[in-house]
């Protein structure tokens, strides 16, 4: 299994540019499912989370192409895809494929919703809580849908198509959301979402859609109004930059000091963690080609910070924004509310010489002025980020293994920090 060796102490100076947002690309795929032409995304990030979608979408009967280089484009640009689902030749999403990705559970609304059924397995993913899938049930089952759980599957049916609906969901979903607005896509009539999901992949998500032929207005509120059409058409849309990579980054230029320039990343989906930064003690600009982050000499803040839905402070950036906090000058405190189990990064940064003090979903950081290197592994994607981003403040080496965590979600990780000064680089094996 591949590592991950750091040698910490370097500064980060450099440009580095950013991918395709994982967490956008893969609801845009299963979206795909809704339509008989081709659907082109552009700037799809090369993640094995993309690459397992592409073979779940394949299982269904979906052409997936992806485009040769054009002219200009280098090796860090991300692919064009082009996915037909002319006809879907199999509505079961099948264990073995589900378990290993928690959103491939997603393609349970487009199915549905085009085809009246899908069975579709019990997902899994990234360890970091319960992660229940009662609110998609729930949403599916107001636009009518016929569920039942059987031998770990979800079944769901609707011969006569879904009818549109009212669903308000009791807490802010971000996968409900995009199932929710998919099925209503090709619901009888008009849905209205009520505390939908408001991050920025929902609104990327809807905005293709839309582009398809949909009828949605208010993504990004917590209010969306869909009018439901019989037939969506193909489309093409680029996949918006990944705002988690973007802060993953700008949280290791702030660790390391430098300066860093986050090409084709957008402040305007970071205003909360960018303002984070600010207050301990980075500077941070937004350029014409994206954003700048700078910090020389001096130390850094402590921070109190609460993991909320968009645009509060996200859950996928606190196992970074702890690593950060860990050599601040004084105790910072992190609340995390979204997800109830996902502080496995706590004890790995405690090897490197972190001091954390973890109680119930409240982590109290003292910062410590140095960290020194150790090996240490992680069991979640941004959990492993995080070991990275130590790594690069620590004194000495660091190795992190289970580097295929990583893979899931970030592209050419060592690349992108090696050509910033960065010692990093992949043992195979
Ligand atoms: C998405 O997960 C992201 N995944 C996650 O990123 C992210 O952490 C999360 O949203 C929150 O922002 C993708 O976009 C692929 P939720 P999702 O439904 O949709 C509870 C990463 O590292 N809930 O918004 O699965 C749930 O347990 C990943 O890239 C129910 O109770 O998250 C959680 O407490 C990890 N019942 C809360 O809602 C349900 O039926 C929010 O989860 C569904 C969710």
């Amino acid at each position: 299994m591949d590592r991950i060796r750091i040698v910490g102490g370097n500064r980060l100076n450099g440009t580095i540019p950013i991918s395709g947002a994982k967490n956008a690309a893969l609801p845009l795929m299963i979206a795909s499912l809704l339509t008989r032409d081709t659907l082109t995304l552009d700037n799809v990030p090369r993640l094995a989370d993309v690459a397992l979608l592409k073979r779940i979408l394949g299982n269904h009967g979906v052409d997936c192409m992806v485009q040769g280089k054009r002219a200009g484009q280098n090796g860090l640009s991300g692919e064009t895809l082009e996915l037909r689902a002319g006809d879907i030749v199999d509505t079961v999403a099948p264990y073995d494929l589900v378990s290993k990705m928690r959103a491939s559970f997603w393609v349970i609304g487009p199915l549905v919703a085009r085809m009246g059924e899908a069975r579709v397995s019990l997902p899994g993913g990234c360890a970091i809580g319960t992660r229940p899938v009662d609110l998609f049930i729930d949403a599916l089952r107001t636009l009518g849908a016929e569920i039942d759980i059987d031998a770990g599957y979800v079944i769901a049916r609707a011969k006569n198509g879904l009818r549109g609906a009212r669903i308000a969901f009791p807490k802010v979903t971000v996968g409900a959301t995009h199932v929710a607005m998919m099925a209503a896509a090709l619901a009888k009539g008009e849905t209205v979402i009520e505390n939908a999901a408001r991050e920025p992949e929902v609104v990327d998500l809807a905005a293709c859609l839309v582009k398809m032929g949909a009828r949605i207005a208010g993504a990004g509120t917590s209010t969306i109004h869909i009018d439901g059409v019989e037939t969506l058409s193909g489309a093409r849309h680029p996949v918006m930059p990944d705002r988690i990579e973007t802060g993953t980054y700008a949280f290791a230029a702030a660790m390391t000091g430098g300066d860093v320039l986050l090409e084709g990343a957008s402040a305007s989906i970071l205003e909360r963690p960018l303002e984070v930064l600010r207050q301990i003690g980075a500077e941070v600009t937004e350029t014409n080609h994206g954003i700048r982050v700078y910090r020389n000499g001096g130390g850094l803040a402590p921070v109190e910070v609460t993991t909320e839905p968009f645009p509060g402070f996200p859950t996928d950036l606190q196992a970074q924004l702890m690593a950060l906090v860990t050599r601040a000058g004084g105790t910072s405190k992190i609340r995390e509310t979204i997800f109830e189990n996902r502080f496995m990064h706590v004890q790995e940064l405690a090897r490197l010489g972190a001091e954390i003090h973890l109680d119930g979903q409240m982590a109290t950081v003292k910062g410590v002025e140095r960290l020194k290197g150790a090996p240490v592994m992680a069991t979640d994607l941004r959990a492993s980020v995080s070991l990275v981003i130590a790594g690069l403040g620590a004194e000495g080496e660091t190795i992190v293994n289970r580097v295929y965590h990583l893979d899931r979600g970030f592209e050419r990780i060592e690349d992108k920090l090696g050509a910033c000064g960065a010692t990093i680089e992949r043992l195979s094996g």
